[in-house]
């Protein structure tokens, strides 16, 4: 069976092949969509409707994630890819995050991830994944992308940019919305 996603990332295909065996992913990249939803679902919701209108009759998929820090109320939020400005720079969106907690204690921080998805008949649904954590104190590790370096799950006294791509998958916060997303489609197929 196909399912559709709505993205240009060679690497989610690939990672969400894995989880979702049974299907066919398509990438189908949503282009020019203005994510300008105030949260994660709002926005997958918006990449997902731009690509299911093309593919009546199939699934489809979109996702949207970030990280949340509590003592920055949130921030940065739905911003994580642009949080030091445009063009996205990794490098720079952690500085400023390290910045802005100087002399902060409280280090908590979360992942969330939301697929939302399309199904057949037209019936939209989303799926949250959250992994809670904590912000180190200085970047650790060479793996992984954007905030890895920072984020110490709950449970380990590691990054995720240092425990690698096979921990950070059976832990993270888009691994866990995957398999509620695999549920939703297994519950919806048979
Ligand atoms: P996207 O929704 O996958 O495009 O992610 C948006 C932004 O959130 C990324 O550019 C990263 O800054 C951040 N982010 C999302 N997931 C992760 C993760 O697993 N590790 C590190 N950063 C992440």
């Amino acid at each position: 069976m196909k399912l559709y996603l709505a993205t240009h990332n060679a690497h989610k295909v690939e990672e969400i092949a894995k989880i979702l065996p049974g299907f066919e992913i398509v990438a189908d990249d949503p282009e020019g969509v203005e994510e300008n939803a105030p949260d994660f679902a709002g926005n997958a919701l918006i990449k997902v409707r731009a690509i299911a209108s093309c593919h009546k009759g199939a699934w489809s998929m979109a996702d949207d994630s970030g990280l949340e820090v509590a003592a920055l109320g949130g921030a940065p939020g739905v911003h994580s890819a642009r949080y030091a400005g445009e063009p996205t720079d990794t490098k720079a969106n952690n500085a400023l995050l390290l910045k802005n907690l100087e002399g902060v204690a409280d280090r908590r921080a979360n992942f969330t991830c939301a697929i939302a998805l399309v199904a057949p008949d037209g019936k939209e649904s989303v799926c949250t994944g959250k992994c809670f954590g904590k912000i180190a104190l200085a970047p650790s590790g060479a793996g992984g992308f954007g905030y890895d370096p920072l984020f110490i799950p709950d449970g380990e006294t590691k990054t995720f940019a240092e425990l690698g791509e096979k921990i950070k998958n059976t832990i993270s916060h888009r691994a866990r919305a995957l398999e509620s997303a695999k549920q939703t489609i297994g519950g919806c197929s048979k």
